[in-house]
């Protein structure tokens, strides 16, 4: 059989033999009664690491997305965000059907946003505009290559926009922490509310969480239900989610040196998309390239499989999976690769 590196995402990731045990030993009862013990304790251990009076355990990183526009915003309101955020381009139009909002969405490119734009529309609003409900950033961003932010730019961001509420999503908090040793507590402190999700480098099968202010939470409870998130003998996935947050963040720090290793090797192996590879903290390679379909569909007829996050941006994403042997082995396809998508340029 050929063999094949699996890089489209850290969402593919197998839960551990330990989630396994987990799983099958798990207490669990009926969520909708507040008896499962499994998820009380998930949703206390989060709320612990962010700092935060509450959390809730929800089927998806979308869902706690969907949720905190929700509970942060009222319909018409504005939220800021930036352009290649997953809540503005990777969640189907979810934020205008579910919670009748409109994004005011700013440059993004670098993984931040710059504080100018973000008081320039909160300022509009003495022009007759829309109010300003919400911030929202990504931390790790993931379509600028897995960029963790600088917590004292999110100090900064949340004390200039005041009384309107941050949303922080952190599907890869945990990535952002370990690259840059800022705790995840001292990373939610300036949010109102912050999500990470367990399914992705973290391994576990299922689930996201979000946290914030107690009374906001007990609104996001309702909300999970309006969605239809609300779950039963759930205990089960909060168990695996338990094992992720005990076990799992440190080892993220391997995903991050096998990202730079690959970085390295894609940024040579294609000149024409100038691509930094000191840009890569943590463990997403993505770079701009004229042809980066083609160039991702022929890279994985020879077993190096990525994927496309916008038009001309290829990405490949380290995780679990990832060994250096298929570092050494992605090297080696990369050596010999003349990309038929290049003779086009
Ligand atoms: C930054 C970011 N936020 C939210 C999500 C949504 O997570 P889920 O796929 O669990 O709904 C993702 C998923 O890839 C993501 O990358």
């Amino acid at each position: 059989m050929t063999r094949r590196v699996d890089l489209r995402s850290d969402t593919v990731t197998q839960p551990t033999a330990e989630m396994r045990e987990a799983i099958a030993a798990a207490v669990v009862g009926d969520d909708g009664y507040g008896e499962d013990p499994t998820i009380e304790a998930l949703e206390q251990r989060f709320a612990a690491l962010v700092d935060k009076e509450a959390s809730l355990f929800v089927p998806s990183g979308v869902m706690a997305n969907q949720i905190a526009l929700r509970v942060l915003a009222q319909p018409g309101d504005v939220i800021i965000a930036g352009r290649g955020q997953h809540l503005v381009s990777f969640e189907m139009g979810a934020a205008a059907r579910n919670s009748s909002v409109q994004f005011a969405t700013l440059d993004d490119t670098t993984g931040t946003l710059a504080l100018a734009d973000v008081l320039e529309v909160i300022d509009a609003e003495g022009d007759h505009q829309p109010h300003v409900a919400a911030v929202t950033v990504e931390n790790t961003h993931m379509l600028s290559g897995g960029t963790p932010w600088d917590v004292e730019d999110l100090r900064v961001l949340a004390s200039a926009i005041g009384e309107r509420s941050l949303h922080l999503d952190g599907a890869r908090l945990f990535n952002a922490v370990v690259a840059t040793g800022t705790s995840a507590a001292e990373y939610a402190r300036p949010a109102t509310t912050v999500m990470t999700c367990l399914s992705k480098g973290l391994c576990a099968p299922v689930g996201s969480l979000l946290a914030g202010p107690a009374a906001l939470m007990e609104r996001a409870r309702v909300e999970r239900k309006r969605l239809g998130g609300a779950m039963r003998q759930a205990g089960f996935l909060a168990a695996a989610g338990l094992v992720a947050l005990d076990t799992m963040i440190e080892r993220l720090k391997d995903d991050h040196v096998r990202a730079r290793q690959l970085a390295e090797l894609f940024a040579v192996a294609f000149p024409e998309s100038h691509y930094d590879p000191s840009t890569c903290q943590t463990n997403i390679v993505s770079f701009n390239h004229p042809q980066a379909r083609q160039l991702v569909e022929e890279l994985a007829q020879l077993g190096v499989e990525g994927g496309t996050v916008a038009p001309r941006r290829a990405r490949f994403v380290t995780h679990i999976g990832v060994s250096d042997d298929d570092v050494d082995f992605v090297a080696s396809v990369l050596s010999g690769f003349v990309p038929k998508a290049r003779a086009d340029l």
